[in-house]
Parts: structure tokens; sequence; C-alpha cells
């Protein structure tokens, strides 16, 4: 049996705690950490959850109770980590463009840090030298993920110090002593390869032999899941596998033991989510058939910002006759979430279920046009709870000042 949410259940927390409302399933979390501790066991892998794609603290709270550590993107995620129950040993902090003052926060807070530019390096060296361990966000040239928006290790990236400046870092860490104890690479999203992991580890390989204190390698998140049905994911217990094999040969052949880290978002959290929200108005037009939901990309952005493909599901009407519609939202702008997209008959009031919600779904949503944050609930035990609730008028007002 898939783990996943039935019709009545999103129709009954929809019932009862109105739309939109993003609805998120514990034990879908639960399945997919289950899965990562299964294709990576021989490693012993750790798992460092990445919050930027969904910081619910309810969330962060369970996934901290399943083993995971978190890796934030934000002082502020950093923040969060820790308020939600995580000891600082648990938190990486892999930014970018930071200020040096950010970094001088986290090492205040005692958790894990990725420093990902030469600058914030040199400063790291002359404030603290050998005194706090740290880590480093590399660029390796891999051309990886689903779509150039969601590209972080190619020649053109902005994310990493590029491989390339080897020498340069290699002479920061002898001229102020650093003790760099881990090399981190993220090459993007949604990879459904398991080789651009394999030619990371590669890159890495040829330049450990530079860090004689390094303790583990952190090779970042970006496991592709299913969008679609017929959607190519990653195959995790294949890339486990070959992960294993290649640090067994290094250790065979006189390298370190190191520990392996990976930063998995959508893996973790994409499939537990399920975004509901209701059809206002049915419009017949010579083009198609719009079927205008309660919603727009500022609650959803993904399709708008990525073409992003989400299954719809109209749950009101799981019997009804296949037709075609362009699910578009109430904004005051373009927000098409699918064009001519087949689905069961819809009335105005149905139900439409928008799938793989979880990850940079709430997470990214706006109060564009004024409109209302969704609530969020979770599910767990086959209860389900209010973990945020909807915005209200006040919320628009809060942090404005009235002056003139
Ligand atoms: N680690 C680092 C350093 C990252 O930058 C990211 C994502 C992850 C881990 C997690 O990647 P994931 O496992 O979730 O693919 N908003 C886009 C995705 C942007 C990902 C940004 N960084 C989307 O909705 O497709």
């Amino acid at each position: 049996m898939p783990v996943q949410l039935s019709n009545d259940q999103l129709t009954r927390v929809a019932n009862e705690f109105g739309t939109p409302v993003y609805i998120y399933h514990a034990e879908k979390i639960q399945e997919q950490y289950q899965k990562l501790k299964t294709a990576f066991q021989k490693s012993d892998a750790r798992f460092y959850y990445a919050a930027k794609a969904l910081t619910n603290i309810n969330v962060l709270r369970y996934i901290h109770s399943l083993g995971a550590g978190v890796d934030c993107s934000s002082i502020n995620e950093v923040k969060l980590a820790l308020y939600s129950g995580f000891h600082p040993s648990e938190v990486l902090y892999t930014a970018n463009g930071i200020a040096f003052s950010e970094i001088e926060e986290a090492q205040s807070l005692g958790v894990k840090i990725n420093i990902d530019s030469l600058s914030n390096l040199e400063k790291f060296g002359k404030r603290f030298a050998h005194s706090y361990p740290v880590g480093i966000r590399l660029r390796p040239n891999i051309m990886a993920g689903g779509n150039l928006k969601i590209s972080t290790g190619h020649d053109k990236s902005k994310f990493g110090i590029p491989v390339g400046k080897i020498d340069q870092i290699v002479s920061l860490k002898n001229q102020y002593n650093l003790c760099i104890s881990n090399l981190h690479i993220h090459t993007g999203s949604d990879i459904d390869d398991a080789d651009v992991f394999i030619r990371g580890i590669e890159v890495l390989f040829e330049i450990i032999p530079s860090f004689e204190e390094l303790q583990s390698v952190d090779l970042g998140g970006g496991f592709k899941v299913p969008y679609k049905k017929e959607d190519k994911e990653l195959d995790i217990f294949r890339l486990g596998e070959k992960v294993f094999a290649m640090f067994e040969k290094y250790e065979k052949a006189g390298g370190r033991k190191l520990q392996i880290w990976f930063e998995p978002g959508k893996f973790l959290v994409s499939q537990c989510g399920y975004f509901v929200t209701t059809v206002n108005v049915l419009k017949e037009t010579s083009a198609t058939t719009f079927a205008g939901v309660n919603s727009g990309f500022n609650h959803l952005i993904r399709p708008m910002f990525y073409d992003a493909y989400h299954y719809i599901e109209n749950i009101s009407n799981p019997g009804g006759a296949l037709k075609k519609y362009s699910v578009v939202g109430n904004i005051c702008e373009t927000d098409t979430f699918a064009w001519e997209r087949e689905l069961n008959e819809i009335r105005e009031g149905d139900y439409l279920v928008f799938f793989n919600a979880g990850a940079y779904g709430f997470e990214m949503s706006s109060n564009f046009n004024s409109r209302f944050k969704p609530a969020e609930v979770m599910i767990k035990d086959g209860n389900a709870f209010l973990i945020r609730k909807r915005d209200e008028f006040d919320d628009l007002l809060e942090k404005q000042v009235k002056v003139f």
C-alpha cells in the first residue's frame, strides 16, 4: 500500500479548515527517511534535511524526531532549527553571499558552517584561525538538475568556490591555520542521474589530500522525486551502492575514513504535501475552458517560475467524465497552474488538489495582491492538526507603519 492520503481525508481537512490549505502527511516523510537510511546504510551516511523546502516548526520537529540533522540557508533558518529542538551539532549552515557577521553569529550559536567564498574564508581565518572547524562549499563545475534555475554546480553558477581556485583555498588554510573539516558540493535540484554524484565525488577525491583534518564530505541534496506518474526518479538504492563502493575503494587505497553527508529537501517533503484549492469560476472561451481556483502563484509559484508540473486531481468528482481544463488562479497576473489538462468534470465549488506540494510550496508563498497565505495542516497517525493558521486581515497590516 503506498503511503498517501485518501480523497476522503483530504476532503475532510478541506471541510474542517477551509481552502486553500497545505496538508502534510507525516508518515510519508517517515517513509522517505527510511528509504534514505536503507539505501545508504552500508556507508552510515548522515542526512541534513534542507529546511528551505519547508520550515514549519512542526515539520522540523518531526524530522528531528526521525533522527535527521538539518541544513539551513539563512541565519533565521538556523534559529528556527534550534528553536525546533535540533542540537547545534545537528545543524549545518550552508549559505551564499552572506555578510561575515552572519557567519560570526552562526559560530556563536555553535552550528556547523560551510563557507562559500574566498573572502569569507579569509575573514574566518583572521577571526577564528584553527579554533573552530569549518567546511568549504566548492563549485565542482558540473551541469546538473532539472533546469537552469535550479542548477547550482556549473561553471557560471554563483554558488561555492570554484574548484579551480583550490590553490588559493589551500594557501588561506595554511596562512591562517584553518581547520577544514568538511568539503561540500550541491550541483542542483531534480537530479535523476546517480552519475552526477559520482562525478562530484571524483572531483572531491582529487583535492581531499590537501585537507589533512577533513572529517566529512557533504554531497548536498537534489534527489529527484516523481512529479508526473511517468517521471524518472533518482534511484537512491543504486546511488547508495555506488557511493559505498567508491568510498570503500578509496579507503582501501589508503584514503582516510570520511563521514558522508547529504542534504535532501524535496526527497523528504515533496510527496508528503497536498495543496487543496476550491474552484471559484468556470469560464468557457474559444481557446480553453478555464477553471479558476481560489489561489495563484502567490501560493504555489513553481508552475509559473520553473514551468514545473504538478499533478492535479478533482477530488470532488473522481468519477466525472474526463474533460480538458486550464487551471488558473485568481490573482491579477497570468498564473496558469496547468494548460489544457485532462481532469474529471469540474463544477464550481469542487476541490482541486495539487500533489507534490510539500517542498517549495508554502515556503515560497507570498501575500501578493494582499491575499492571505494559506493554512497548513499536518496529518499524523490519522489525526489532522492545524500547524499554521490562515492569515487574517490584521496580518496584512501588522508590520506596516501608518505615518501619513
Ligand atoms: N543543499 C543545498 C545547498 C541547496 O541549495 C538545496 C536546494 C538543497 C540542499 C536541497 O535540494 P533538494 O533536495 O530540495 O532538491 N525552489 C526550487 C528548488 C531550489 C533548490 C534550492 N537549493 C524548486 O521548487 O524546484
